[in-house]
């Protein structure tokens, strides 16, 4: 087996991926000929998305999301995206889910476009075996009187499937602060929950979302690296960073993998967790990510296995399916003793 297979047959655990920041060129370019809509802006001559900077980022994916209008079209999605995963050996992955994206935020439609994607991932499932669930994510930049709605989808709709509450979106527009009815109301709905921070804001970000939010979980959170007491903090709580290398490198945060602080966190005791965020925008995927990992910092299957078990216990889930993915992770990689 090469090395590349090797990594390949690790089971992965995905806790950050954006559904719409998921899809491939070229099912965005096919649901926007199918539903009139020119998007011809957002590829570029080989049919990849177009963009730069992370206002660009945000741009492209606005439009892109665009493309996707009914039930149907998110239910197609989630198949080819989970499907993708699977072939990178990912048992389960935490999609984020937006209702700006599904209805604008409305109850109604989010249960229908909720519905179809649930649908999916029990074929998907059914299917290759992979497991995912639910974090209804409100956009940032939307502000707060939107944050509300979606913080009401997530309410009212979670379960089995809908298991935690997200942020994403620009950093720089708004505070945590002016989420945490959003938040309070999610959790007091028994939701997991994690917020973007400390990817284009520093370290002062992480600990605001922390003190604010509450959050068991950071997205992205890499800017720790900037302050010390910021690095304490999340390691005394167990806070766990859902880190996206190539993400960070792709939007110009770090230039090399050399320079990006994965392996700076993880030895200062920080919890850290590998995902691809958006991967056709970066040019990524979860073998990808391991294989750069393993080529810049000497990382082998022990020290993937050990990420593998922090996002499992990280993971939103409930008992008795995180007792299956367990004993999937333990017969593949088991634990030292
Ligand atoms: N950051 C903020 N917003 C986003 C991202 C991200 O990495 N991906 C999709 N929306
Ligand atoms: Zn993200």
């Amino acid at each position: 087996m090469t090395d590349h297979d090797a990594l390949a047959a690790i089971p992965k655990l995905e806790l950050h991926l954006h559904l719409e920041g998921a899809a491939p060129p070229a099912f965005i370019r096919d649901r926007a000929k199918r539903n009139h809509i020119d998007l011809s802006r957002v590829f570029d001559e080989q049919g990849q998305y177009r963009w730069q900077g992370f206002a660009g980022f945000l741009s492209t994916y606005d439009a892109v999301c665009t493309a996707l209008k009914t039930p149907q079209d998110f239910h197609d999605l989630t198949l080819a995206v989970l499907d993708n995963s699977a072939s990178h050996g990912v048992i389960y992955t935490e999609c984020f889910l937006s209702p700006d994206f599904c209805g604008g935020g409305d109850l109604n439609a989010w249960r229908d476009h909720l519905a179809a994607i649930d649908a999916a991932a029990q074929t998907a499932q059914a299917q290759s075996g992979i497991v995912m669930r639910a974090i209804v994510t409100c956009i940032r930049h939307h502000g707060p009187e939107q944050a509300r709605k979606v913080a009401i989808c997530a309410q009212e709709t979670a379960g089995q499937f809908v298991t935690g509450f997200g942020m994403a979106g620009d950093e720089a527009r708004f505070q945590p602060k002016d989420f945490i009815w959003s938040y309070d109301a999610a959790r007091e709905a028994g939701l997991g929950l994690t917020a973007h921070a400390g990817e284009w804001a520093g370290p002062e970000a992480i600990r605001a979302t922390l003190r604010d939010l509450r959050v068991s979980r950071i997205g992205h959170g890499v800017r720790a690296i900037e302050d010390r007491a910021v690095q304490d903090l999340l390691a005394e709580r167990g806070v766990v960073l859902e880190i996206c290398p190539r993400s960070n490198i792709a939007q110009g945060l770090y230039p090399k993998l050399h320079d990006h602080p994965v392996a700076k966190l993880r030895d200062a005791g920080v919890k850290v967790t590998v995902s691809t965020d958006d991967p056709p925008f970066f040019g990524t995927g979860m073998t990808q990510e391991y294989s750069a990992l393993a080529d810049c910092f000497g990382w082998g299957r022990d020290d993937f296995a050990d990420i593998a078990r922090i996002a499992l216990d990280a993971a939103f889930i409930d008992a008795p399916a995180r007792a299956v993915l367990q004993n999937r992770l333990e017969e593949a990689c088991p634990t030292p003793t």
